[in-house]
């Protein structure tokens, strides 16, 4: 059976295939490490495990719930906004959960994409806003980021290109891989850009908390009739990534184009998990700080193993990666398969985020500590 022609536009996922590469040597008894994929291994928090125990017995447990979340949940993001962005949202209206982030990029590129509409993705980025692009059919115009502009929004380059067929522009900050952060003034400046080209701009913020004190948002700087959604999640910053929870938030009308895509695909998502959900987006900041703990002993960690391969990262970037850069003599595959075949570590190559991630590779701190340190004994005894 032909499958239909809009498959042959994407592979599948990197870490799809990959992973099952990795599992075989597992398989095969190799004690490997895996530094590749960003699945936070911390415990949620154990209120967040009696929420959803505890909702098991309530009456409508078990049924299909609403396709807007449960009132409880809408109501936790809108605080969970107010605490942590001093972004005031209306829980009815300005905010829809979803099953993941991941999902609702796939939702927002069916609401407003047409065959051949132009979508601004970065380079490196998500691999997902493109793919999902591709499998829309819409036309992928990639905006550099350069570590020269500390991966930051080329402003002056964006200006250079012809933005009349573009529709969609999707951003990420704190940045996955690079974790570059946006100042105040990009992000205003991006808001801005997105209003005169009569673009949909959407932010992508899934880390915001991850390595990192100074939490924002986009949605600081938007004004009820601008074009900007924001999409967060609680998987990385509540350590709830299979739970699939996540968020669109932005003005109501668009919301409600969105919906009439993801109506048509979910019937709702589970009840206990939103009640999980929920009772996570309330804890205080003692949570965050616990976490960054972890994550910053862990850091230092990675950055000796970096440092033993010669590879030079930004120490202050934020997120659950350290994105490091290669010696000219060497290409990422040739160190991703070093590091797999002789040390038994995974780690990710930068090419899998576009053209500019082509001398980079990716280290996740998402592995406790004791196997990161072995890691680098691995690396150190040679
Ligand atoms: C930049 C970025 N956006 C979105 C996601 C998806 O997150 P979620 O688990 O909310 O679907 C990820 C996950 O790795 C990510 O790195």
């Amino acid at each position: 059976m032909n499958t239909a022609q809009r498959l042959q536009s994407v592979k599948e996922y990197y870490f799809s295939s990959k992973l099952r590469e990795v599992k075989q040597l597992i398989t095969a008894g190799k004690p490997i490490i895996n530094m590749g994929i960003g699945s936070p291994d911390l415990r949620p928090n154990q209120e967040v495990l009696q929420a959803l125990v505890s909702s098991l017995e309530d009456q409508s447990a078990h049924q299909y719930q609403s396709y807007q979340g449960i009132p409880e949940l809408r109501t936790a993001i809108s605080a969970f906004y107010q605490r942590h962005y001093q972004v005031s949202l209306d829980a009815d209206k300005e905010i829809l959960p979803l099953m993941g982030s991941k999902e609702g990029i796939m939702h927002i590129s069916m609401a407003y994409l047409n065959k051949g509409d132009k979508v601004l993705v970065p380079n490196p980025g998500y691999p997902t806003y493109s793919s999902v692009s591709k499998l829309l059919e819409a036309e992928i115009m990639a905006y550099p980021l350069d570590e020269k502009k500390n991966w930051c929004v080329d402003f002056e380059w964006l200006e250079q290109q012809d933005m009349s067929e573009v529709k969609l522009m999707w951003v990420n900050y704190p940045n996955m891989p690079t974790g570059a952060k946006l100042s105040a003034d990009d992000y205003k400046r991006l808001v801005d850009f997105a209003k005169s080209h009569g673009i949909l701009l959407v932010n992508d913020n899934p880390y915001s908390f991850i390595a990192n004190d100074e939490p924002t948002s986009i949605m600081k700087y938007v004004q009820p009739t601008d074009p900007v959604l924001e999409l967060n999640s609680i998987s990385k910053t509540f350590n709830m990534a299979g739970w699939r929870v996540g968020m669109l938030v932005g003005a109501a009308d668009t919301l409600q184009e969105v919906l009439k895509v993801k109506s048509n695909m979910d019937s709702g998502m589970f009840y206990g998990i939103q009640k999980g959900a929920a009772k996570a987006l309330a804890l205080s900041t003692n949570w965050f700080e616990e976490q960054n703990t972890v994550y910053n002993k862990r850091k230092d960690l990675v950055c000796k193993i970096a440092d033993h391969l010669s590879l030079t990262y930004n120490k202050d970037s934020t997120g659950m990666f350290i994105w490091c850069k290669i010696p000219s003599d060497k290409t990422a595959d040739q160190i991703v398969d070093q590091l797999l075949y002789e040390f038994d570590i995974f780690i990710a190559p930068g090419h899998i985020f576009g053209s500019q991630g082509d001398r980079f590779v990716r280290f996740s701190l998402c592995v406790p500590e004791p196997k990161i340190e072995e890691a680098l004994k691995r690396v150190q005894s040679r």
